[in-house]
């Protein structure tokens, strides 16, 4: 189980003292006459040395160092020199390490290994601000790595024996619901989304407690191991990449790992709402009641509608027994968001401003981006249903984010600090970017931590 955890990037990246390798990167922000654009490199080689330039631009945000890390890693995967150092020069080491780490992560498990050996690449830059990056990206690009594992993989089940070992390795306290427990307790929505599957739902609870007692920041991840629409299925086109349906609680357990890693004060608790949505002869079916943890019912219009099925009997289970501080939940929500912001920003709802605040600032600091969708009741009225007290879809595509979002919002107590992040656009890039190779991001978990520590 081991390999699960320590996952390896295309290279290593070691820090330290002294600046050696076959390969010197010098990051610069000095314009010349060949280094006009971000990212422009001139590569010098001279008896067996080469020492490359690499220019960081001259925009003055913190994701240029990322960026421009993100361009090194990528030049040791194509070159794949045996040693590299890099200088850092002006740069924000910080970030430029962060950019180094994504950079260096792909998904390749499933490939012939590469003949060549790669790297290590090592940064000069202090040992502790070097340790605490990295404990960051690496449980981010854990998070990664699980979200890129096919449904025949990762399904409910094996989602659990994975928690059980995680919180083992990490020091947290793990509970498993199965869906015998699940249906006794009540939870009728997010047993039904997975009763169509082999491996029917579980609930996962992971507690880390933190090094200060106090209530905790209960953060609740939507994990459909695979989104086929269910009864409602998708189409050819819209069925494949629905593996990445579970993004949202790989999120959580990677900020649960950094959590536990970094010795965070606060203490924080993970809620896990796993089921694969399948068509079968016992699936739940449009028209279908069911009664929720909560007690309302819901109407099933669509079984494509799952996600806000499963994530309301997490969000009532948080209340009801974990005296959350705040909640935050974490899923690829709806279609509508992705649409609307692409995979720039994850849209966010919130009923509390200072968490919202907070959550905003980080997004900004980490390049993890957040915008606000609005909590109007009117948004809820679509959802009204002659027969329950709540059905799971309009019908109708018009503000399926917030439509969706408001869904959730009905089952968070008065007073409770909450924010809904639908990350369904930013979960996943199938063109990669300057840092992120095409696949799942991780995103939510620097955010999230960043957050967490100025708390
Ligand atoms: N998992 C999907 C949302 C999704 C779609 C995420 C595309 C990432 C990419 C979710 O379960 C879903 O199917 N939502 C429906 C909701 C509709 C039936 C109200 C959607 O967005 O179409
Ligand atoms: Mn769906
Ligand atoms: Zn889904």
């Amino acid at each position: 189980m081991e390999e699960i955890f320590d996952i390896a990037n295309a290279f290593d990246i070691l820090q330290s003292e002294k600046l050696e390798g076959d390969v010197i990167f010098h990051v610069t922000d000095e314009k010349t006459a060949l280094l006009k654009n971000a990212g422009d490199m001139v590569v010098r080689t001279a008896d067996g040395q080469t020492a490359i330039d690499v220019y960081a631009g001259d925009e003055k945000t913190r994701d240029r160092w990322r960026k421009t890390g993100g361009k090194i890693a990528a030049w040791m995967k194509a070159h794949c020199p045996k040693s590299a150092g890099l200088d850092c020069g002006p740069a924000d080491r910080r970030e430029l390490l962060v950019g180094l780490l994504l950079g260096a992560y792909e998904f390749s498990k499933y490939k012939e290994a590469p003949k060549e050996v790669c790297g290590p690449l090592s940064v000069c830059m202090d040992k502790a601000e070097f340790d605490e990056v990295k404990i960051i990206c690496d449980a981010q690009n854990m998070a990664r790595e699980w979200a890129h594992e096919p449904a025949s993989v990762i399904n409910p089940w094996t989602l659990s024996d994975r928690a059980e070992a995680f919180a083992q390795v990490y020091g947290l306290n793990c509970t498993i619901l199965d869906d015998e427990q699940l249906r006794e307790m009540g939870a009728g929505a997010i047993v039904a989304v997975g009763q169509g599957s082999k491996t029917p739902s579980r609930m996962i609870i992971l507690e880390y407690p933190g090094t200060k007692p106090g209530k905790p920041v209960v953060l609740v991840g939507k994990a459909i191991t695979f989104d086929s629409g269910g009864l409602s299925l998708k189409t050819v086109a819209g069925m494949p990449t629905m593996k990445y349906d579970k993004c949202g609680a790989m999120a959580v357990f990677g900020i649960l790992r950094a959590a536990a890693c970094l010795k965070l004060e606060t203490p924080v608790t993970g809620v896990i709402c796993a089921a694969e949505n399948m068509p079968d002869g016992g699936s739940y079916r449009p028209d279908d009641i069911l009664t929720s943890l909560s007690g309302k019912t819901i109407e099933i219009r669509s079984t494509d509608a799952e996600g806000r099925l499963v994530l309301c009997d997490g969000l009532t289970y948080a209340q009801q027994h974990l005296d959350p501080r705040c909640i935050i939940d974490y899923a690829t929500l709806t279609g509508a968001c992705r649409v609307a912001f692409g995979t720039t920003r994850a849209g966010c709802m919130c009923t509390d401003d200072a968490v919202f605040s907070g959550l905003f600032a980080s997004g900004e600091k980490t390049q993890e981006r957040i915008w606000r969708l609005p909590t109007d009741e009117d948004y809820l009225e679509p959802l009204k249903s002659p027969d329950a007290d709540l059905k799971n879809s309009s019908g109708a595509r018009e503000a399926g984010a917030c439509v969706a979002g408001m869904f959730l919002k009905s089952f968070i107590h008065d007073g409770m600090p909450w924010a809904h992040l639908d990350i369904a656009g930013t979960a996943y890039h199938m063109e990669g970017s300057a840092y992120y190779v095409p696949g799942a991001t991780g995103f939510g978990v620097r955010l999230t931590v960043d957050w967490l520590r100025g708390l």
